[in-house]
């Protein structure tokens, strides 16, 4: 009997403290001008003391169990995507689990930056379509505040990033026309250092030290034009080929759902394809770049708006860090 995995449910947590540019503009020197311009982002949330990444992330995944109509114990995988994970090891997933109360099913994180959410619906979809998992829950989850530079050292990165978290259920969908049709991405480790936190290195000895923590090793670094220059060559490319798998053209599709790194970036991208900006949603102007999170919760948000209509085909794409790349396409 032919299946396709597809996504019955959806949910999503931003922490409820808002830091808008002119907050930042207190603490370095950036202004709320120079941010909108180069990134189109206003405002972002970031976690209060004493909340886990696995705390929005358990939230996430209640919203979009229930929205899938099922119960937490139904759930028989989960998977977490992350590039700030809650501790070294294990990883979040484990901390996601314990607070779901959900038994012995396998849990783990992928590693995969900006681009986890599309790795995960892959891994997701591999596993339905397998039949090895029937109900696999996948949360992308991203608290970024805590390991970022406020300093004027670091204002480059920081203005950018945001925290929240998003989730999915993905099951068998006996209607193969609807579902996830198609998830492709790709890889590049070549470009590893133009987007990284350093330390802690397992790779160095020592592998973190107070002057490495004073000299801001610990803090993301990034090579700004280098990675908008390499994103808006990529997500072209993997647009088309996504589309090119499923004999389709970029008219067919209803929505794009991309990374939301740089709203600078997604417009570029959709100038180039010819893909009209009423067609790309997007929340970087309230949430800035959440990661792995940023689509999910995106989703999320218009599936509870009701934007998103059965049967609409949806695309998404994503870039980041590693360089890691991907486009997928959705029948919902
Ligand atoms: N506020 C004010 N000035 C800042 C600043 C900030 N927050 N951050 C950096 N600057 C300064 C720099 O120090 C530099 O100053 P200098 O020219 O005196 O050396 C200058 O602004 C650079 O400006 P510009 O050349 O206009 O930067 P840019 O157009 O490359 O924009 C980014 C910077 C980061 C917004 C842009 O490169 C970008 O979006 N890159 C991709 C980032 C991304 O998407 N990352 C995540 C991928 S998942």
């Amino acid at each position: 009997m032919a299946i396709n995995a597809r996504i019955t449910g959806t949910g999503h947590c931003v922490p409820s403290r808002v830091v808008t540019n002119h907050d930042l503009a207190r603490l370095m020197n950036t202004s709320d001008e120079w941010i909108q311009q180069r990134s189109g982002i206003s405002a972002r949330r970031h976690v209060d003391d004493g909340i886990a990444p696995s705390d929005i992330g358990v939230e996430a995944a209640l919203k979009a169990i229930e929205a899938a109509g099922l119960k937490p114990n139904d759930i028989d995988l989960l998977l977490v995507t992350t590039l700030s994970s809650e501790h070294t090891f294990p990883g979040t997933a484990a901390f996601i689990q314990r607070k779901l109360n959900i038994g012995t099913i396998p849990a783990f994180d992928l590693r995969a930056q900006c681009s986890g959410f599309l790795y995960g619906l892959s891994v997701a979809k591999a596993f339905v379509n397998s039949c090895q998992y029937k109900r696999v829950l996948l949360v992308s989850v991203e608290v970024q505040s805590r390991a970022l530079d406020f300093s004027d050292r670091g204002r480059d990165t920081a203005v950018l990033f945001g925290d929240g978290a998003g989730a999915v259920v993905v099951e068998p969908s006996l209607d193969v026309e609807r579902g996830i049709m198609s998830v492709l991405l790709h890889s590049e480790g070549e470009h590893a250092e133009r987007l990284w936190v350093e330390y802690p290195s397992l790779a160095k000895s020592p592998h973190v030290s107070p002057e490495i923590v004073a000299e801001g090793g610990v803090h993301p670094k990034m090579d700004g034009k280098f990675v908008f220059k390499h994103a808006v060559t990529r997500l072209p490319e993997v647009i088309q080929e996504t589309l090119a798998s499923l004999s389709l053209t970029t008219p067919d599709i209803d929505w794009w759902l991309f990374h939301q790194a740089n709203l600078r970036i997604n417009e570029h991208v959709a100038g180039l394809m010819n893909i009209p900006m009423e067609k790309c949603p997007f929340n970087i102007d309230r949430y800035g770049n959440c990661s792995s999170a940023s689509i999910p919760i995106l989703l999320d948000e218009m599936v509870r708006r009701g934007d998103i209509k059965k049967g609409q085909l949806i695309g998404l794409a994503a870039f980041g860090s590693g360089f890691t790349w991907g486009g997928a396409v959705l029948r919902w």
